[in-house]
């Protein structure tokens, strides 16, 4: 039997990130050592795929051209003038819940 912090660090290791796709949105989700986070997964400066990127203690790096977003905030590094989304992640006993808001939803005209 694996307790469920096992099965966690087996999902996601602590400073690890990886895509997770929502409703065809795709998201980086990321651990450190403060907990989860999640961001929009491409990088705003050139669409680079930020999972694939690393993570440096509150920050993600883009391994395109290493731009950095502060996992807490979105915002880019002093210099960028960028920032990315960023999603409210809950931990629960059954799992990781991401906050996702639907952007659109279809009207049926007349
Ligand atoms: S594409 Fe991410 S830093 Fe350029």
């Amino acid at each position: 039997m694996i307790t469920a912090e096992e099965h966690q660090a087996a999902l996601l290791p602590v400073n690890g990130l990886m895509q997770v796709i929502i409703n065809g949105k795709k998201i980086c989700l990321a651990r450190n050592q403060m907990g989860y986070f999640a961001i929009q997964d491409n990088c705003p400066h050139a669409g680079g795929v930020l999972s694939r990127g690393w993570c440096e203690g509150n920050r993600v790096v883009c391994p395109v051209h290493r731009y950095a977003y502060d996992l807490r905030t979105g915002r880019g590094v002093a210099d960028q003038g960028d920032a990315v989304k960023t999603y409210p992640v809950e931990e629960r006993e059954d799992g990781i819940y991401l906050g996702i808001k639907d952007a659109w939803a279809w009207l049926k005209p007349g």
